[in-house]
């Protein structure tokens, strides 16, 4: 009986040996129920009494031993499995990062922050006002009649009779005047439409910012220093501005406003087309039918107005020379803000 444990023990062993052993089976084969450890064991009982203990404590020491060759396999094995494991799912943290490819605003975007940031330094408050409009707030409100010349000019997508598309952002100049009372200090930039065709320098939808001042005692001479000192702002120190006589119903007298070329300073080149200076916006006195048509009496206030082409200021200030790039998203042309 104790060859036969010594047998067993042998075998058990030499066969943990091997490199790709079943560990499972062969718990089962010797120390299972019916496992070859058992079987010796219930033999047993032919033994004599003082064999007994000696063969008992020799088949449980065959167990242990067993158990814990079992147990080394099986924690090699487990070892094993990680290391190959790791090799597979081998990772380079040293390898660089992905990055996310983060946007940035877009040059109209950045231009309207950058003006708004000016004019709000100058105690100017933001006001917005709708982009379907009525043709009272666009037209009739601003002192342009049915069949005023002036309809032309701006060549309006109407929606129904007396609903459109707004061609300017001067309806909101209406709107703040309707509900507030002087001092007023606003500027309202946004889009605005006109059925042009889409060139190099027209688009069927552009932006503008309007400014609007209404107080007591309000000059022409407040305007020039308020455009004089946005230009230097937005442009350079050194700009100059220029008021040429015009014509807006809705403004007496109106002007048309050029700042000095920042390019050449004035001494005429690619960007100002020879012109040393460039248009940027129209602007005036608020016509007294305007401040009445507003409930607001011209014997007491008087008020300045201006609205701008918020592309053609960008274009200006970037020397960009097509309008539709910014309608393209062509991340070529984005990129360079
Ligand atoms: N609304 C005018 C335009 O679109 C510009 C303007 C605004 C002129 C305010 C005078 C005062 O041409």
């Amino acid at each position: 009986m104790k060859e036969k444990l010594q047998q067993i023990k042998q075998a058990a062993l030499a066969e943990l040996q091997a490199p790709d052993c079943d560990t499972e089976a062969l718990r089962v084969k010797y120390l299972g129920k019916k496992g070859e450890l058992t079987a010796v064991l219930r033999g047993m009982g032919a033994l004599t009494p003082e064999e007994r203990p000696v063969v008992g404590q020799m088949a449980n020491d065959v167990r242990a031993e067993i158990e814990a060759a079992l147990a080394e396999r099986v924690a090699a094995a487990k070892e094993q499995a990680l290391i190959d494991r790791l090799a597979r799912e081998k990772l380079d943290v040293t390898m660089p990062a992905k990055c996310d490819r983060v946007g940035h605003q877009h040059p109209l975007t950045r231009a309207q922050r950058e003006m708004e940031e000016i004019f709000i330094g100058m105690g100017f408050e933001i006001a917005e006002g709708p982009e379907v409009e009525y043709d009272y707030y666009n037209f009739q409100a601003l002192n342009i009649p049915e069949n005023h010349p002036a309809r032309d000019t701006q060549d309006t997508f109407y929606i129904t009779d007396n609903i459109l598309l707004r061609s300017q952002t001067s309806p909101v100049q209406v709107r703040v005047m309707e509900k507030q009372s002087p001092p007023i200090r606003v500027i309202s930039p946004g889009r605005v439409y006109r059925s042009d065709a889409l060139d190099a320098t027209h688009s069927p939808l552009f932006h503008q910012m309007e400014g609007l001042v209404v107080d007591k005692g309000i000059t022409m001479s407040d305007l020039k220093g308020t455009l004089e000192t946005f230009a230097r702002k937005m442009f350079g120190e050194k700009t100059e501005i220029r008021f040429r006589p015009h014509h807006f119903p809705f403004t007496e007298p109106s002007a048309e406003v050029d700042v000095s070329c920042f390019v050449c300073g004035g001494k005429g080149c690619r960007v100002c087309k020879g012109e040393g200076w460039i248009e940027i916006l129209g602007a005036g006195m608020v016509h007294p039918f305007v401040l009445s048509n507003c409930g607001i009496d011209p014997e007491v206030y008087s008020g300045f107005a201006f609205g701008m082409g918020l592309e053609r200021v960008t274009m200006t200030r970037y020397g960009i020379d097509d309008i539709r790039l910014f309608y393209e998203n062509d991340e070529r042309f984005l990129k360079q803000f």
